[in-house]
């Protein structure tokens, strides 16, 4: 696999959270801290970017890490372009691989990348001249590497540390890249309480997600929690006949405020978006005291400037003066 780190130890790709060692994800989150700014203020803006260009390619959908990436790299001074598949000329056919060489002729220096094919990322990364960096946005069901570090960041914020946490996260497991990238994350920071929920078709297989315990009854997997993950069923990755229905769903697996009430009374009520209210969280929840999700939205941007900015430093002093 290609190495996502330059020799000199700094961060050229993104593309998966296993492997990074905890000194460099505590760096990357202690960055974003400092990207926050109270609600009533201004978002901090910095140049650390300025004559860096970023380019947004979302082969997927996406409503959260594509406008907080976006949000992310204008704050930090860069130029920023954000593709469509929709009206870019892979819809005509043309190959990932003549697109990114299209974009990068055009000087593109970091690529956002998200795709529901695995691998997507990893290719478009071994096929591109250091330092030009890829960072990935969402990778089929395997890897959503920002999204885990703005959830640790969201947890350290509140609980300041994720050693001794209880972690329970509810839903559709076997399919979510957010998953993934939250355990990878969670684990490496020293969490050793995870608890994973689902109905046996959406657990994972066996050899996935070492160390975590697993259970098909949330109402077991809930007391004691500090923290409880819901998870949307990712009907896009599954076919008509394997998709659970909603109102059954919610009875066995979805968060109501009683069962909440299980949970410990400073439990963080956290979900990555798009949420689907009372499949998976009811309303009241959702939008309740104990809620975070606002917070995680927030958290992302000023993760991603931290990212953006990790990689931006072997860029910008590659450049020749001019
Ligand atoms: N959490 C997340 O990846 O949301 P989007 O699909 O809206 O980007």
């Amino acid at each position: 696999m290609t190495s996502q780190l330059h020799p000199d130890g700094t961060l050229r790709h993104l593309l998966t959270l296993e492997g990074l060692d905890r000194r460099f994800i505590e760096g990357l989150i202690e960055r974003a801290q400092g990207y926050l700014r109270p609600r009533d203020s201004a978002p901090a803006r910095s140049n650390a970017l300025a004559n860096v260009t970023v380019a947004n390619l979302f082969f997927e959908p996406s409503t959260r890490t594509r406008a907080s990436f976006e949000l992310a790299a204008m704050r930090l001074g860069a130029e920023v372009i954000s593709l469509d598949l929709h009206l870019s000329s892979r819809a005509k056919g043309e190959s990932m691989l003549d697109t990114i060489h299209t974009l990068a002729a055009m000087g593109i220096d970091v690529f956002v990348v998200r795709d529901a094919g695995p691998g997507v990322p990893q290719f478009v990364a071994e096929n591109l001249d250091s330092p030009t960096s890829v960072l990935n946005a969402g990778e089929a069901h395997l890897s959503h590497p920002t999204q885990g570090l703005l959830d640790a960041f969201t947890i350290i914020r509140h609980k300041g540390r994720l050693e001794g946490q209880v972690i329970t996260i509810v839903g559709d497991i076997r399919h979510s890249r957010v998953a993934r990238s939250a355990v990878q994350a969670f684990s490496t920071l020293g969490a050793d309480d995870l608890r994973l929920v689902a109905p046996a078709e959406l657990m994972p297989d066996a050899h996935e997600f070492a160390g975590c315990q697993r259970f098909e009854d949330l109402d077991a997997a809930l007391p004691g929690a500090d923290v409880v993950m819901m998870l949307r069923i990712q009907k896009e990755r599954m076919t008509g006949a394997d998709i659970p229905d909603a109102a059954a769903y919610f009875k066995r697996f979805g968060l109501s405020a009683e069962r909440l009430g299980r949970a410990r009374p400073d439990a963080m009520v956290m979900h990555p978006g798009p949420m689907n209210r009372g499949v998976e969280i009811a309303e009241d929840v959702a939008d309740g005291r104990q809620s975070v999700i606002r917070e995680q939205v927030t958290n992302g941007v000023a993760l991603r400037m931290a990212v953006l900015e990790a990689v931006g430093g072997a860029i910008i002093r590659s450049r020749r003066p001019t």
